[in-house]
């Protein structure tokens, strides 16, 4: 995988929102695979800035979700459909047409898995998957001990990550739903580039985990290890555990330039 180390979380953002926007520009219509959290907030802002400069047109682009809670009504302001709406279709200016999810508030859950992983599929596949980290190694909701070979599934929340995601429940975390409908591991690894960004030291445990630890289920974002084209961005506080940070900087600083993330 390739480790990028940007100074702060806006470089991050810039340089991520930079790729989609060179994905957008070869594919006009490309699948991309948003993730929830306040981590991609920077991506969206810088993809955002970038729509409003006429540097790239996202009419006819689509957006694939991550994962969902279950049993929040779509319209629930921290669905995440909701959050999505707000934090990327709207800002995009892209249509909920073109938008793709799993349907949280489904009687039967599982049949709305395996009918999200078919409607992905349907779509040709997600062109650029964006994921965040939980500090327990999470991505998506697929909590520690997920097959990596999982496919778009209910998950139950650790209570480190329900204790992570009070915050947008009013702090109260008997309002963060204990069920979430995630993509899973093998479903996620399918997209053809996963772009994971990572900031702020509470992340640094699980990003050395990633990078630098064996590929385990128990840390479920080491997974991008087995994929060929996985780009880890992280800023200077989420790669203070790397132990290979130089070897990072300096292969990203003595990259040919036509080569992107
Ligand atoms: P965060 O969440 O970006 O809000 O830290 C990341 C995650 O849980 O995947």
């Amino acid at each position: 995988m390739e480790v990028v180390i940007v100074p702060d979380a806006a470089a991050g953002g810039e340089l991520i929102a930079e790729a989609m926007a060179q994905l957008l520009r070869r594919k006009p219509d490309a699948l991309l695979g948003v993730a929830t959290g306040s981590t991609p907030l920077p991506i969206y802002q810088a993809l955002t800035a970038k729509v409003r400069a006429g540097a790239v047109d996202t009419s006819r682009a689509r957006i694939a979700q991550l994962d969902e809670y279950v049993g929040l009504p779509a319209e629930h302001p921290e669905s995440y459909r909701s959050v999505l709406r707000r934090e990327v279709l709207e800002p995009l200016g892209i249509g909920i047409d073109a938008f793709l999810g799993p349907d949280g508030a489904a009687e039967d859950v599982r049949a709305a898995c395996q009918a999200y992983d078919a409607e992905l599929a349907r779509a040709g596949g997600v062109d650029l998957q964006l994921l965040g980290i939980g500090t327990d190694g999470h991505i998506g909701f697929n909590e520690p001990c997920s097959s990596l070979a999982s496919r778009t599934r209910i998950k139950t929340l650790t209570e480190q990550t329900r204790v992570d995601n009070a915050r947008f429940f009013d702090g109260d975390i008997a309002q963060v739903p204990h069920h979430v409908i995630t993509q899973g591991i093998g479903t996620i690894l399918e997209a053809r580039h996963l772009v994971l960004l990572a900031t702020g030291e509470g992340k640094a445990d699980a990003v050395a985990a990633t990078v630098e630890g064996p590929v385990a289920a128990v840390c479920p974002a080491s997974a991008l290890q087995l994929h060929p084209h996985a780009t880890v961005v992280v800023d200077e506080a989420a790669a203070s555990k790397l132990k290979h940070a130089d070897y990072f900087r300096y292969t990203f600083v003595n990259k040919p330039e036509w080569q992107g993330i």
